[in-house]
């Protein structure tokens, strides 16, 4: 059966470059893969009072939390902000873990790309969202590792990619990122 991938964005701008490479190597996925992509823009930022002790959770965050939850797969674009990851992402992500034990995030195969105008590619942001991936028990792709430099290069005037050795390097990473779906996604 098509697996569905939960397709997160850190940049919340409209002209992001994330979200156009999210864009650009989703559209390479194979249809054994659906894609949703999440929005974590309207998400509150965490605190426990607005949950605890009697308190009904934001809607928005009840929301996040289904729709993450009724996916196979996670697919994380990543600008990076100050060698880390944005802190819009970081909310999403500790909004997911949360209630205590309710993690919607646990045993759901991931993959990571990071995203950057500069050479270094987000490899910060890259790294630093690992770190909470292993935490939260997800497994991660390891290899190809994804970090996109020279991003502001990358695409057209019509927003499409125009970089032939990055579209071949997203067509492997799409290729890969779906058979470790098929490995690792839990059985239902
Ligand atoms: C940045 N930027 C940035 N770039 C980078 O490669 N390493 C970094 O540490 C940072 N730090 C940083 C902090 C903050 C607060 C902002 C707003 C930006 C630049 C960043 O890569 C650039 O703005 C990208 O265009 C952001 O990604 P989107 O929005 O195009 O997807």
């Amino acid at each position: 059966s098509v697996k569905k991938i939960a397709v997160l964005v850190g940049s919340l701008r409209k002209d992001s470059y994330t979200r156009k490479v999210a864009q650009a190597l989703t559209a390479l996925l194979p249809p054994t893969l659906s894609v949703e992509f999440v929005d974590i823009g309207a998400l509150a930022l965490y605190n426990q009072d607005l949950e605890e002790h009697g308190a009904t959770a934001p809607a928005a965050w009840s929301a996040f939390r289904q729709q993450v939850a009724a996916c196979d797969g996670l697919l994380f674009f990543t600008p990076e902000y100050n060698r880390s990851v944005p802190a819009a992402l970081k909310n999403a992500i500790d909004v997911g873990s949360r209630p205590y034990g309710a993690s919607v995030w646990g045993g759901k195969p991931g993959a990571i790309v990071s995203v950057s105008p500069g050479a270094v590619g987000g490899f910060g942001a890259n790294h630093h969202l690992r770190q909470s991936m292993v935490f939260l028990d997800v497994p991660l792709l390891q290899q190809p590792e994804a970090y996109i430099g020279g991003a502001a290069k990358l695409f057209g005037d019509d927003g499409k990619l125009a970089n032939a050795s990055t579209g071949e390097f997203l067509q492997k990473f799409a290729t890969t990122f779906a058979a470790w779906v098929e490995t690792n996604a839990k059985k239902t």
